[in-house]
């Protein structure tokens, strides 16, 4: 089974996919995070997508659909049942990728799931947010705070702020996020696999309805 969540920067999509991989034996593939880790261990390809992060810019697509083809070599082995997608793709060329790269693994995108969450929100979701230097695991000041302040629960790291969730990038993003991303849904939508998940509930609400979308056939 392999699932794309589809939303703005801050509807929810990294928090909800890490509820949703372990139970259902799924690979998270969140283009962010394996940039963040890049450019934390200061590799090659860390560098070479910096400058685009930092301004919150779309890094090239010829990077990213090459990050993601490899991570899709592990579906199937040792008891991976599938991936779900976070943050990409972002725009009709790396969907038409990703769907090249599935079909020559004899896979296909099963579920597209939208997170529908308000503009203010966001903001408010984006300028709280903090996330752990060490795991990445993701918090908020308010919504989700670590039970020590700056301590992460997870594995004690400190929690720091990320670099592109200044509010100059923050709007930069959320206009890429309309203009780029936002006509996915009109590409996915045709196939049947497409569904609107209330993103702007408390996260456990948003999880079980996640969770009932993906055992049930999409119907939109
Ligand atoms: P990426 O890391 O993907 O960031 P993003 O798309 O900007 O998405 P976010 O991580 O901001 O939002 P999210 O929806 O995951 O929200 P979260 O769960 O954290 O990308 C970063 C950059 O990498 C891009 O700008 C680009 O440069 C590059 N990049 C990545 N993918 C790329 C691609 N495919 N192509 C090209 N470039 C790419 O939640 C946000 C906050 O809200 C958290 O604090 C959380 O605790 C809180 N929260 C979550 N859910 C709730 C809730 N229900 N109620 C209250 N608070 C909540």
């Amino acid at each position: 089974m392999n699932i794309l969540l589809i939303g703005p920067q801050g509807s929810g999509k990294g928090t909800q996919a890490d509820l949703l991989a372990p139970k259902f034996n799924l690979i998270k593939i969140a283009t962010g995070d394996l940039f963040r880790s890049a450019m934390a261990s200061g590799s090659q390809l860390g560098e070479s997508v910096r400058r685009y992060y930092d301004q919150g810019e779309l890094v090239p697509d010829d990077v990213t659909l090459s990050v993601v083809a490899e991570r899709l070599d592990s579906i199937g082995e040792d008891g991976v049942a599938g991936a779900i997608f976070d943050g990409f793709p972002r725009n009709l060329a790396q969907a038409a990728g990703l769907d090249e790269a599935l079909a020559s693994r004899t896979l296909r995108v099963d579920h597209v799931i939208e997170l529908v969450v308000p503009e203010d929100v966001l903001v408010n979701r984006l300028s709280g947010r903090r996330v752990c230097s060490k795991c990445g695991a993701v918090y908020h000041t308010e919504f989700q705070p670590p039970r020590s302040e700056n301590v992460c629960d997870v594995c004690g790291g400190e929690l720091i702020q990320r670099a592109d969730d200044t509010p100059d990038a923050i709007q930069r993003r959320l206009k890429l996020y309309s203009e780029q991303t936002a006509p996915l849904l009109d590409y996915y939508r045709p196939r049947g696999v497409l569904q609107q998940i209330d993103g702007n509930r408390p996260i456990e609400e948003v999880q079980r309805d996640l969770e009932a979308a993906v055992v049930e056939p999409a119907n939109a």
